[in-house]
């Protein structure tokens, strides 16, 4: 038997493959391609442009096309949102969540039909799979940061958007077909390419999550099968009841050894997000932030002052509203250019890095006292 077995493998032609190579190819190409791009969108050359959501500047796009286009970054989305005086965004809903630094401005969101107020400074968190939509309260635009882990959800097979409403201010390209319901309301279009687009919930998926509410696990798990049904349980519990509002005003100043810190969303913080870690950082006039490096991305909005960082030896100015890309493994450091004023800027980290157990710092430099 082992003899036959033998002479088959023989008479066999070898295959080669050459998977390994072309996975190398394709990291060299997406080195390159993050190589040749800047480490800073400054503001006035990103423009201003009106989705289905939202009046927005989009700084690191979604998809297998945008990728390493804009930024050199892979691990999010990254935009500014602009709401006009007692405006709105799209209502809409999907599976990956969304964090939401509110720049300046009051207004509120709804999430499932529940209205939570912001301001300025405060950490809006969506949720998993909740229909949300921002709201302006107020006389004067409310401007916000916001990341998404939209291309991870594409991987994992779970990325779409459920548009419920579109944003007052969007129109469908011209070439469009409208399509009217019964009672002739609009209920989506159709494109030119024959994409359609219906507007409205989906309701395989409204079935598939209203039935794991239905099916709560009772009980203590005896089992290893159980602990899956008892984590969907959890987590649909989990979902229903996380926190949507993070108050920056009631967080405290942390002094580290990177500089003078307030985390906002962190594994110790309980929070709406699983996903992000984000902080406020604040550097003294003429200052500095320590030194360090990551195996995660990390993006700064710059909301007050003037300096610049050093990436990997490189200088990259940076000013007021301008974002800051930090590419992994980067070894980095922020200078505060400006002598009389103190710079501040939202920092955001995907923590997903964290989960596949690649969380940690390497500290090399203490910011200066
Ligand atoms: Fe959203
Ligand atoms: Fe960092």
């Amino acid at each position: 038997m082992e003899k036959q077995q033998e002479r088959r493998r023989e008479a066999e032609p070898i295959i080669f493959e050459r998977d390994t190579e072309e996975t190398w190819l394709r990291l060299q190409e997406d080195r390159e391609k993050r190589a040749a791009l800047s480490h800073v969108a400054k503001d006035k050359d990103v423009p201003w442009k009106q989705n289905s959501q939202a009046y927005r500047k989009r700084y690191v796009q979604s998809g297998p096309k945008y990728r390493y286009t804009m930024g050199p970054i892979g691990s999010m989305t990254v935009s500014k949102q602009m709401l006009p005086p007692m405006g709105k965004g799209g209502k809409h809903r999907h599976y990956n969540e969304a964090l939401l630094y509110v720049i300046e401005g009051e207004g509120f969101e709804t999430h499932d039909g529940i209205k939570y107020p912001f301001e300025t400074g405060d950490l809006v968190c969506v949720p998993t799979y909740c229909i949300h939509q921002h709201f302006n309260a107020s006389s004067n635009w409310v401007s916000v940061f916001y990341c998404t882990p939209a291309d991870f959800f594409d991987l994992l097979g779970i990325q779409s958007t459920e548009q419920i409403e579109m944003h007052p201010n969007y129109q469908v390209p011209e070439t469009a077909q409208i399509i009217r319901g019964t009672q002739g309301q609009v209920i989506g279009y159709k494109e030119a390419s024959g994409l359609e687009i219906r507007f409205g919930l989906d309701e395989n998926k409204q079935m598939l999550m209203d039935s794991k509410k239905a099916t709560q696990f009772q009980g203590e798990s005896k089992n290893n099968y159980d602990f899956y049904m008892r984590t969907l349980s959890d987590q649909t519990k989990w979902r229903q009841n996380a926190i949507r509002i993070i108050k920056s005003k009631e967080r405290p100043w942390e002094e580290t050894r990177m500089g003078r810190i307030k985390y906002l969303s962190h594994p110790n913080i309980s929070t709406g997000l699983l996903l992000f870690d984000s902080f406020l950082q604040e550097i003294p006039p003429g200052g500095a932030s320590g030194k360090h490096r990551h195996v995660s991305e990390e993006v700064h909005y710059i909301l007050e002052g003037r300096g610049y960082d050093i990436h990997d030896g490189k200088q990259w100015d940076w000013d007021t509203n301008d974002v800051v890309f930090i590419p992994v493994n980067t070894v980095h450091q922020h200078f505060n250019a400006d002598p009389k004023k103190p710079a501040r800027f939202i920092s955001v980290q995907s923590r997903l890095y964290h989960y596949c157990g690649h969380g940690g710092f390497e500290h090399m430099e203490d910011a200066p006292k």
